[in-house]
């Protein structure tokens, strides 16, 4: 795209503060973006260490290529906004000590869930609600680029997942059930804390044209779709897998 995506952009039919924080969160898009990109390059290698079966691993490898792109493309918009991309810190990929001294087989299953079952989900959650409102312009061609890959990521079947818990005792399969609540608490606390003083009767999702045009959410929307992909998508997606109770909300 480049300096197509700069022309397709015209900022100054933008609120200028509503444009400085669209560069903000598009600038941590790139971070996310290459935070994924490491992760499931580190998950390419974590399959090999167990000798998953190879359309598995070349399945990662793919995903690993549509993060990629979606650096770039998360770039285009940050540059299209006026913006300078950058990389997160620290640049290597942070690996809790825990992780580290982990059996592979435990560090794939990890990453699977963590990235492929929950962060995934959620994020097609996210980018599905952008899609259909984002418009003609940059931020609207990359939210339906990205989610296109998205939607292949972690949406269907987990065959890793699957077989680890198929092959789990009791015991174990409850310390996957806490480590995927462990996954999923933060994402719901950050949405209960944003819709806490919103009464009841206004916890619908409101038409924020100005925000959707440049790929943001009011922090409202944002927490009510969380709740909604929670509900419909995830949760029942985690119950099936026995990775959550169904008797817990
Ligand atoms: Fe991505
Ligand atoms: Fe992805």
């Amino acid at each position: 795209m480049g300096a197509s995506a700069s022309e397709a952009f015209a900022r100054e039919s933008h609120d200028p503060a509503l444009v400085e924080r669209a560069r903000g969160v598009w600038a941590e898009r790139v971070h996310t973006e290459h935070r994924s990109a490491q992760a499931l390059a580190r998950y390419v290698h974590e399959l090999l260490a167990v000798d998953a079966p190879r359309p598995e691993i070349e399945a990662a490898l793919d995903m690993v290529r549509d993060e990629l792109r979606h650096v770039a493309l998360c770039e285009d918009v940050v540059r299209a906004l006026g913006g300078q991309p950058g990389r997160p810190t620290p640049l290597d990929l942070p690996a809790p000590e825990a992780f580290r001294r982990a059996p592979a087989a435990q560090r794939a299953m990890g990453t699977a869930i963590s990235m492929l079952v929950v962060n995934e989900t959620l994020s097609v959650g996210y980018l599905d609600d952008l899609a259909r409102r984002a418009g003609d312009g940059v931020c609207g061609h990359v939210v339906r680029a990205i989610l296109g890959d998205e939607a292949g990521h972690g949406a269907g079947d987990v065959p890793l997942v699957e077989r680890t818990l198929a092959a789990c005792s009791p015991a174990e399969r409850a310390e996957w059930a806490a480590f995927t609540e462990a996954c999923v608490r933060p994402h719901l606390r950050r949405a209960e804390d944003a819709l806490a003083g919103v009464p009841p009767a206004e916890r619908v999702l409101e038409d924020e044209p100005a925000h959707a045009a440049l790929g943001l959410f009011t922090p409202r929307r944002q927490a009510l779709v969380l709740a909604r992909t929670w509900r419909e998508t995830l949760r029942p997606r985690l119950v099936a897998l026995g990775l959550w109770a169904a008797a817990v909300p």
